[in-house]
């Protein structure tokens, strides 16, 4: 099942073609998008989706989008679904047609099913490798360039990270700066438990400011956790008490094994925050 709707309001047939040969993101991945979570008709965390889709555009020297017609084709979308009961809502933009001076921005609202292999870990969790990103955690401050705040469609990175996840028979990657410290993964925001305090690190390692996260630290202090966004050395990983991976398809997953060793069991303090994070949403 899939439903493709337009910024002008029409819907579109997904199994047909519609993006031109010379489309600036086919030929160099520069574009932004969003990939939000629907579920029984309602849309989470669009607020922040469509606030951080106009930060990248910003970041990327895109046109400002218009947040209404966003909003709108991604309504299409729900308003025209007949799978499950989740979806992924892909809302893509790309710079237009290469060489083409009178190229119009394009863009989309993609709905999808959501992969069953991601449903599985939310419950079953998954194992995790770390990898070396190459960066230190100032990068993003040196080299604003290099867009690591934004969404970019430029993904082929994070694809290879997972599969080099895939070789070493892990599922997913928590990606390290040089220093060590705890970045992101290459889809999700690193949420790490101890005691009663949730860490995640601070957007200005270069990382990508999460809407799950904050809507899971939302709901976590709401249940009396203190929540800390601070650097994360490396180390505190093993000894945490829980560690998961967060983002809007994959909720909360729990990490179980890192690096091949078997982490503490964190089942309960899953339990307890993936409770706090959906009720917010009942
Ligand atoms: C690099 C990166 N970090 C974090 C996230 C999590 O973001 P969100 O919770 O807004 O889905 C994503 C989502 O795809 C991502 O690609």
């Amino acid at each position: 099942m899939r439903v493709l709707a337009f910024l002008d309001g029409t819907l579109g047939d997904p199994s047909q073609p519609y993006v031109r040969v010379d489309n600036t993101g086919v030929l160099r991945g520069d574009g932004i998008f969003e990939t939000v979570l629907v579920v029984d008709g309602k849309p989470r965390e669009l607020g922040p989706h469509l606030d951080r889709l106009a930060k990248s555009a910003a970041m990327l020297d895109l046109p400002e989008p218009d947040l209404e017609l966003w909003e709108q084709a991604a309504q299409q979308v729900i308003d025209n679904w007949e799978g499950s009961s989740e979806i992924a809502v892909k809302l893509v933009a790309t710079r237009g047609s290469e060489g083409d001076p009178d190229a119009e921005p394009f863009g989309y609202a993609l709905g999808m099913e959501i992969d069953e292999k991601v449903k599985r870990a939310r419950t079953e969790g998954i194992g995790v490798v770390t990898l070396d990103r190459g960066f230190g955690p100032d990068v993003a401050e040196r080299a604003p360039w290099l867009l690591l705040g934004a969404k970019t469609l430029s993904y082929a990175v994070n694809l290879a990270a997972l599969r080099e996840a895939g070789r070493r028979g892990a599922d997913d990657v928590i990606f390290t700066a040089t220093d060590g410290s705890v970045l992101e993964g290459p889809t999700s925001t690193v949420l790490v438990a101890k005691g009663r305090t949730l860490y995640t690190p601070p957007p200005t390692v270069g990382i990508l400011p999460g809407t799950t996260q904050r809507s899971v630290f939302r709901a976590a202090e709401a249940a009396g956790w203190t929540v800390k966004m601070e650097p994360v050395p490396g180390g505190e990983l093993a000894m945490a008490d829980g560690v998961f991976l967060a983002s809007s398809v994959r909720k909360v997953t729990r990490v179980h094994t890192l690096d091949g060793v078997a982490l503490a069991d964190s089942t309960a303090v899953h339990a307890e925050l993936c409770e706090a994070y959906e009720a917010q949403y009942a």
